[in-house]
């Protein structure tokens, strides 16, 4: 045996992260279920590295050193299971089994329990940065126990992404943890598109050509909204049809879809009861944007008006919907990190939140200077919320008057900003001196007997509603 680690499955993804496993010095066992594709990968990458082919499984597992490490790479889902079902027989105790996809971290508790009980180390993985990220450095959000992350940690940070000479890779929590984290950058991700999205659509609602809007973005990528996502904004924006000659843009059906990862981490935010409101506007507007039938019946026959705003200076627009968006994007960072350490306790996986920010620096698809600022302020403590970390909450303290005329103008002209918006209100919510829960509450004690608490007593209170409306202690 030579090989120090092994990737199963090489589409894209799996083969990219092969190659930079192999220009990183490893030797790499590489197996494909189609052993073509595993020939092809060879055939074409052989000089990049120290690659064993395998025709076979059993192949496959001789080659490696042990403990062997393999890193799994299909699509997630059943597929997983069957790669799990024909590696573990042949593999023996301590060897460790790497999910590298996009699983739901129930699903990879699930498997981790499993393997346990037969002496495997079971890795859930977060991988972020796509293609490009997984052959250049990706970032990486290793689950799994610490024994097997001694083993295969230093591997792994080797071709992670690396920041001020820090890897994007760090031993995230046991079992589902690293999933968990994977799941909520995506639900982030939805969130920051949307974000530039409405901003976008503001600034074309302005008059702005799309060309125009892309100059907007690279510049607003040399200063705090620097990021890969607006960065590659500017380029889709740029990007001009070739038999048209109108922008690509125009020409794109805007109906957004997706494969799964927001939508769960909304249900899961459901089950924890993480109020995660403007990421779950995000996937929603996807929804909403593809629901063909609601909005044909709707186009035509709804009136309002016609996305035509107050009229404004350009230069204070454009810098108004630049605040609104580091403003709202602040906000689906404080509800995803919220999200993670409301699930790290619940399932006492001791994440560290300045961590989680620091993995996202580099390589995936959410990195951002913001991380750098927000991963220095957990650092300091335990925060809340990321809201009243002090440099953010200076930052919205100065652009909330932006963020306010963006929603309102937006409200006005009848251009829809669900995630500015949102963000917003869940801005006015948590600093709210008091909210009209109270009377909500009121309501389900008429109709319910629901019983309200009061803010003057201690204890459990109930109207009699339909009798002389005295009140009872409960
Ligand atoms: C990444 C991406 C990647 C992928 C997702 C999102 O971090 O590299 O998040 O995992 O793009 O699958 O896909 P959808 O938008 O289709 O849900």
């Amino acid at each position: 045996a030579t090989a120090n680690i092994g990737v199963i499955g090489l589409a894209v993804m799996g083969s990219n992260l092969a190659r930079n496993l192999a220009r990183h010095g490893h030797t790499v066992a590489v197996f494909n279920r189609t052993h073509a594709r595993t020939l092809a990968h060879l055939e074409a990458h052989r000089a990049e590295g120290a690659f064993v082919g395998a025709e076979t499984v059993e192949e496959f597992v001789d080659s490696l050193i042990r403990p062997r490490r393999v890193i799994i790479m299909v699509q997630a889902g059943p597929g997983t299971d069957a790669v799990i079902d024909q590696l573990a027989p042949l593999l023996e105790e301590g060897d460790i089994i790497v999910d590298g996809g996009n699983a739901h971290f129930e699903d990879t508790r699930r498997r981790e329990a499993r393997l346990r009980e037969i002496g495997l180390q079971f890795v859930g993985t977060g991988i972020s940065g796509g293609e490009v990220g997984a052959l250049e450095g990706p970032s990486i959000m290793p689950g799994g126990s610490a024994e097997s992350y001694a083993a295969l940690g230093p591997i792994l940070e080797s071709i992670a992404a690396q920041v001020d000479g820090e890897p994007c890779c760090a031993h995230l929590g046991p079992d589902g943890a690293g999933h968990f984290v994977k799941m909520v950058h995506n639900g982030i991700e939805y969130a920051d598109m949307q974000f530039i999205a409405e901003a976008y659509d503001v600034l074309s609602a302005a008059g702005l050509t799309a060309a125009e809007a892309a100059e907007v973005f690279r510049e607003w990528n040399t200063g705090e909204l620097d990021s890969f996502l607006i960065e590659i904004t500017a380029e889709v924006l740029d990007q001009v049809d070739a038999t048209t000659g109108r922008p690509l843009v125009e020409l794109i059906v805007d109906a957004a879809e997706q494969k799964g990862t927001g939508r769960w981490t909304v249900q899961t935010a459901l089950e924890l009861g993480v109020p995660v409101s403007t990421i779950a506007e995000s996937v929603f507007a996807r929804s909403a944007s593809g629901d063909r039938t609601v909005r044909e019946a709707s186009r035509g026959v709804l009136t309002g008006p016609d996305r035509t705003l107050p009229a404004v200076d350009r230069q204070q627009l454009v810098d108004d919907v630049r605040d609104a968006l580091w403003s709202s994007k602040v906000v689906a960072y404080a509800q995803g990190l919220e999200q993670i350490r409301k699930a790290s306790d619940e399932y006492h996986w001791g994440v560290d939140i300045a961590t989680v920010a620091r993995l996202w620096r580099g390589g995936c698809i959410i990195r951002a200077r913001l991380l750098k600022q927000i991963s220095e302020e957990y650092a300091v403590g335990r925060l809340a919320t990321l809201l009243v970390a002090p440099s953010i909450q200076a930052g919205l303290a100065e652009r909330q008057g932006a963020w306010r005329r963006v929603v309102a103008a937006a409200a006005t002209a009848g251009v829809p900003v669900p995630g500015f918006s949102s963000a917003l209100a869940y801005y006015d919510t948590v600093r709210a001196e008091r909210l009209p829960a109270a009377l909500v509450q009121g309501l389900r004690d008429n109709f319910g007997a629901h019983t309200y608490g009061r803010i003057d007593r201690e204890g459990a209170f109930h109207t009699l509603w339909s009798a002389d409306r005295s009140e009872v202690q409960l």
